[in-house]
């Protein structure tokens, strides 16, 4: 009870735009995880933050307080500096299988704890599931192993790590207080602050098929982000990439695992679609190596394309999916088994204009490649494969994608309708930029 008193003083505070001390923010989320602080509290603190905003410090302290509501790892004892990347989720992102081996392959470990897709982008580790074997869901101490011995795990985080944000965030998806830059960069980086890399990277994804819509929320996370990094005593950068078209040709789990393992092994099938998300890859982990080591960022992204063009960061890759258990000759043979395809021609003679990654997505979705709910089953095999790319020059007739799924081919027309509308056929070639908008240090 008396921590519901002191509760409703901080309440009152935040609802006047005062600044809440630290030791209120820590006592707060503290009295939240272990149940003194009721849901209606907390969500009435979500409100009015999302209402009157936080300061840095006051980010900062948030992100500490959840940060410390659980697990956290240290990486002290490694001879080696260690670094991740988090991205804030795009349609067909699954640069991390490409940019976490390849930082690894440059001399810095990366523990990389990733979540499950929800809704429209999908997750990390449900890719990396559709490797026979593959286990995500490892114990700390396993993790710990696969880092120390590998260089990189990629696996999820457990319920040890950050319990306040999964009840926070189980409340505001349901009292409209997700839209919070302060409540957001508490949330992602105490995820990211628990698993100790000494530095982190972020990739901010702008666009149709983004969490953030504008230039100006893109840049105000990512600048809220690193300075919550920086804060924590952490090195930081970010990018803000665009996420308008879908990131490379595949949009599903297996398929784009078997891209990502096409982008490590260079080879050129496609290569004028998957170019941009090579750039942005390349980037991101010159990022994480420079930071971590110490060099220049033009000396560290040299490294970086020299391994992967030496093959060093698919060999990671594949010594990382070995120690969690998976079988990329299992992985092969699965990708070979029959499912149901149906593709998609163009009406009309044109350039492609634009591709909406949102569109593509919820067909994605609609064909079982993603969840609407969390505990949905996924269909590994599922998704959608694009064979153009915007700016392309196209005839009528010619193909634009293909839909595929494991089983009911009579939901395959419906998704095909509506995949069709997320192509826009202009009769000017459109200009088209680097996928990097910004870069945040
Ligand atoms: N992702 C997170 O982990 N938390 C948020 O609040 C938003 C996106």
């Amino acid at each position: 009870m008396a921590e519901q008193m002191v509760a409703k003083i901080v309440l009152d505070k935040k609802r006047e735009g005062r600044a809440l001390g630290s030791a209120e923010i820590r006592d707060f989320i503290s009295g939240f995880t272990h149940g003194e602080i009721p849901d209606y509290q907390m969500s009435a603190l979500a409100m009015a933050i999302c209402c009157k905003g936080m300061t840095e410090r006051e980010t900062a302290d948030l992100t500490d307080a959840m940060m410390r509501s659980g697990a956290y790892l240290s990486w002290d004892d490694l001879p080696v500096p260690t670094a991740d990347k988090h991205s804030t989720g795009g349609v067909g992102d699954k640069l991390s299988l490409v940019i976490q081996p390849l930082a690894a392959a440059c001399g810095v470990a990366v523990p990389s704890l990733t979540g499950r897709g929800l809704g429209l982008t999908g997750g990390t580790a449900d890719k990396l599931e559709t490797i026979p074997g593959y286990s995500c869901s490892l114990a700390i101490d396993d993790f710990r192993r696969v880092v120390t011995n590998v260089g990189v795990s990629m696996a999820v985080q457990t319920d040890e790590i950050c319990p306040a944000d999964k009840k926070l965030y189980a409340l505001r998806d349901v009292t409209g207080t997700v839209a919070s830059i302060p409540l957001i960069t508490a949330s992602i980086l105490s995820k990211k602050l628990a698993e100790g890399a000494g530095t982190l990277v972020f990739d901010v994804k702008c666009g149709k098929g983004a969490f953030m819509k504008t230039p100006d929320e893109a840049k105000a996370l990512a600048n809220s982000l690193v300075a919550g990094a920086k804060a924590a005593g952490r090195r930081a950068a970010a990018l803000v990439t665009r996420m308008d078209a879908p990131l490379g040709r595949c949009i599903g789990n297996a398929n784009e695992v078997a891209e990502a393992i096409e982008m490590l092994e260079c080879r050129s099938e496609g290569a004028e679609l998957r170019s941009a998300s090579l750039e942005v890859s390349v980037e991101l982990a010159a990022l994480m190596v420079s930071l971590a080591r110490g060099i220049g960022l033009d000396e560290a992204r040299n490294e970086c394309n020299e391994k992967l063009a030496d093959g060093s960061a698919l060999a990671k890759f594949r010594a990382m999916v070995e120690a969690h258990g998976g079988d990329l000759g299992r992985f092969a043979a699965l990708r070979r088994k029959p499912t149901f395809k149906f593709a998609i021609q163009a009406m009309r003679s044109g350039y492609i204009g634009a591709i909406d990654a949102e569109k593509v997505a919820r067909t994605a979705l609609l064909l079982g490649a993603g969840r609407e709910k969390a505990g949905d089953r996924i269909d590994p095999l599922a998704g959608v494969t694009l064979t153009v790319g915007v700016g392309d020059r196209i005839t009528t007739g010619q193909q634009l994608a293909t839909l595929e799924r494991s089983a009911d081919p009579d939901g395959l027309e419906s998704c095909a309708a509506q995949l069709l509308a997320a192509f826009a056929i202009t009769s000017e070639r459109p200009d088209t930029e680097s996928l990097i908008m910004e870069r945040i240090n």
